[in-house]
Parts: structure tokens; sequence; C-alpha cells
């Protein structure tokens, strides 16, 4: 099943290399990203989730939990758990999913028959605490994922959840946002944004980012 944003997120029970996990129950009121990868002990694989163990205080401040699915199973998981932190030097700190039946796969559409027959690609969910899919991205087995854009899409929705805003192109955490263009009120604009803003065309309007 293909997976699209606004969908809530399949809920599943599945082994990992922290025990059964059943996702709905373990993600809580916490945001998620569940993240696949195409083998455990490839490189490429073990630089990403070398990294993200390393994000651990970047993903609290979020509060955001982090989840790794692939095909392998859990002796694999952690035999490979312990090479990530030996080779990546730190401590891995958030599941690996098991998912050797691929009941995870094929919730998820994890495996693109004419990249690779058998294993998973490189996708990543984004899920707020509602369980919706707020960002799916899928990458080649040959390209690691660049886990800092991960976190800026997740500051950018967690401040457009909560403002009448959106954020421009490149934007970074404390970076001017752009005001939604379905907010036309003055009032409800001055309101809503003290510091003032700047109007470079009617629909492209600059404030200072509120605080979040
Ligand atoms: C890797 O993680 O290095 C990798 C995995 C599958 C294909 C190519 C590279």
């Amino acid at each position: 099943m293909s997976i699209r944003l606004g969908d809530i997120a399949p809920d599943f029970e599945q082994d990992s290399s922290e025990g059964r996990i059943r996702f709905h129950e373990w993600l809580g009121d916490q945001w998620g990203i569940l993240f696949s990868h195409p083998a455990d002990f490839t490189p490429v694989c073990t630089t990403e989730l070398g990294f993200t163990a390393k994000l651990k205080d970047e993903f609290a401040k979020r509060n955001v939990k982090a989840i790794a699915l692939s095909v392998d199973p859990v002796e694999s998981h952690v035999k490979w758990i312990g090479d990530i932190n030996e080779t990546q030097n730190t401590a891995v700190n958030f599941p690996i999913l098991a998912d050797a039946d691929r009941k995870v796969s094929e919730l998820y559409d994890l495996i693109h028959p004419n990249a690779n027959d058998t294993l998973t690609v490189r996708s990543l969910f984004v899920i707020d605490p509602n369980k919706k899919v707020r960002l799916t991205i899928t990458y080649p087995a040959s390209t690691g994922r660049n886990f800092n854009e991960i976190l800026r899409v997740i500051d950018s929705l967690q401040l457009t959840d909560s403002h009448k805003v959106a954020t421009p192109a490149n934007w970074q955490d404390g970076d001017e946002v752009v005001i939604v263009p379905s907010l036309k009120d003055e009032d409800e604009i001055k309101q809503r944004f003290p510091k003032g803003y700047r109007a470079v065309k009617p629909y492209l309007r600059l404030t200072p980012q509120p605080n979040k």
C-alpha cells in the first residue's frame, strides 16, 4: 500500500532489536520517524544509523522517537549494532524493526521490485502525534539521507502547526517566515505578528519567526 501525506500511519506489531513493538502504542503521543534501510552490514546504512543515534538530543528537544527497519532478523540487527557503535563512535539508542516476514514493508510499500526484488528502499516517514503522516521521502540505495534535513522539516511542521505561517526555501530555524496567503485581515495580522511584516508582493509577506 502506498502511503500519502495526511494518511494515518498504518499500525502494526513486529519484532525489533528492543523486543516486540506495537507501533501506535510505542509512539504514544510523540512524533515519530520510521525509516527503512536496504540491509544490515552495509556501509551507507551503517553511517545513517550511526548519525541518527547521534541526534538523540535533537530528537528529544522536538519530542521525536526514531525507529529503523530492514528485512533482516533480530540477531543480525543486534550484531550489526555492535559494528555501528564501534565504527560510528556512538551507541544506537532506538529500535530496529526486524521485518523478516515483510509485514511492515508491505504496509508501507518499502520494497520497490524495479529497484530491488528483496531489499527495502531508503524510505522515511515523519508521523505526528495524531499518527498522521507528514513527510515521506524515498532515496536510492546508493545515497545516504541527510538527517539534518529531517530535523529542519520537523522544525517547520511544528512551527507551522501552531502559527499561520509557512517556511520558505532553505529556511532554517530562526529565519524569517512567510505569512500564509489565506490570512488577509490586517487587524488579525497585527495581532498575530506584532513585530510587523514586509510585503515583497501582496502574496509574499515575510515576518520574523514567531516564538514556537
Ligand atoms: C549501503 O548501505 O552501503 C548500500 C546498501 C545497498 C546497496 C548499496 C549500498
